[in-house]
């Protein structure tokens, strides 16, 4: 439902869920928190790149660092939780450390299970000269025991071919595909159309991205909403100790999930409450789940060789 004007308390109807959204440090707040509180943990935590909401230093005192709020992380989530950890790479003097390889030995030393490591991909970004372009990150998904939710109805993608059937055995005949559409995968990529290319398809937020703020490291709300759709049910508690400018706070709310989000720096604090009431009141620009991404046809301009170029190529 789209709503131009807020309508004051009729919006509590529409998006009846806790969203608190707290100022503070994530440690403190962790301390302060009971065991098993929440359904799902899902965050993206500095990459210690020298962001301008965090301080620089060795690859170790980070880890350390972290590993202290990720032991608290592992105790206030739920026995059949799941903890989603969203990170790129750290680059040092040209040399990358992955750091999703070393958040890996802390979970597992934690006693978690991982369940997927996700791929997710985007289109643009910087172009490297000494390396090929960084173009993904991932979601490292753990699970506290092998009792955990896993709602694949709710997340599943249009089949490829849903007219497809079985060519030889018992079933020869019979559709192979479930009319509900298939597992999504993986891979969230951002090629052509996601349907076609069966594959999820989320753009990075970037500056021409609807959801832009002034948040230098925000991820897309639909990457968030994909996983509390899968690893939540309705109404379940969701934590992002590390919000930013509340995407996951907001996916929550969206989709009738509580949620609590810590954040250390008041402007997102700010931002991300601003961005609240916006959902509440139908003006937040989203990118819709599942929404194909823009290509350019061939006869478009952007798509074509410029004439500067002609002559140094041949055109196809
Ligand atoms: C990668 S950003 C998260 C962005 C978020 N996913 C979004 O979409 O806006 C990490 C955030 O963690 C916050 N942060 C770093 N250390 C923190 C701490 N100890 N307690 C609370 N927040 C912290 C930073 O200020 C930053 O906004």
């Amino acid at each position: 439902m789209k709503v131009d004007e807020p309508i004051g308390e009729f919006l509590d109807y529409l998006y009846p869920n806790t969203v608190d959204i707290i100022l503070g440090d994530t440690l403190e707040y962790l301390k302060a928190t009971g065991d098993e509180k929440f359904d799902l943990v899902i965050t993206s935590p500095p990459y210690n790149v020298g962001k301008e909401y965090e301080t620089k230093t060795s690859i170790e005192k980070y880890l350390d660092q972290q590993e202290k709020i990720i032991r608290e992380i592992v105790r206030v989530t739920n026995h059949n939780g799941s903890i989603c950890w969203q990170v790129g790479n750290y680059v040092e003097k040209g040399e990358v450390f992955p750091l999703d390889i070393y958040y890996y030995q802390i979970f597992k030393k934690l006693g978690l299970k991982l369940r997927n490591r996700i791929v997710w991909y985007f289109g643009h970004g910087l172009h490297a000269r000494n390396r090929f372009s960084g173009r993904y990150e991932t979601i490292l998904w753990f699970t506290k025991s092998d009792d955990y939710v896993f709602n694949l109805d709710a997340v599943r993608v249009p089949s490829k071919y849903p007219g497809k059937r079985y060519f030889k055995g018992p079933k020869k005949g019979q559709i192979s595909g479930n009319p509900k559409g298939k597992n999504p995968s993986d891979i969230w990529e951002i090629v052509v159309k996601d349907w076609e290319s069966g594959l999820w398809n989320i753009p990075n937020v970037k500056s021409n991205h609807p959801e832009k703020t002034n948040h230098p490291a925000q991820f897309p709300v639909e990457l968030v909403e994909r996983c509390i759709l899968a690893l939540t049910d309705k109404d379940g508690w969701v934590l992002d100790p590390f919000a930013g400018v509340g995407s996951t706070s907001i996916a929550a709310l969206k989709n009738f999930r509580n949620s609590v989000s810590v954040e250390k720096e008041k402007e997102y604090v700010k931002l991300a409450n601003e961005r609240i009431k916006m959902l509440k009141e139908g003006k937040l620009k989203l990118r819709p789940i599942n929404k194909p991404i823009h290509q350019p046809k061939p006869n478009d301009r952007i798509a074509k060789i410029p004439d500067e170029w002609k002559g140094l190529f041949k055109e196809a």
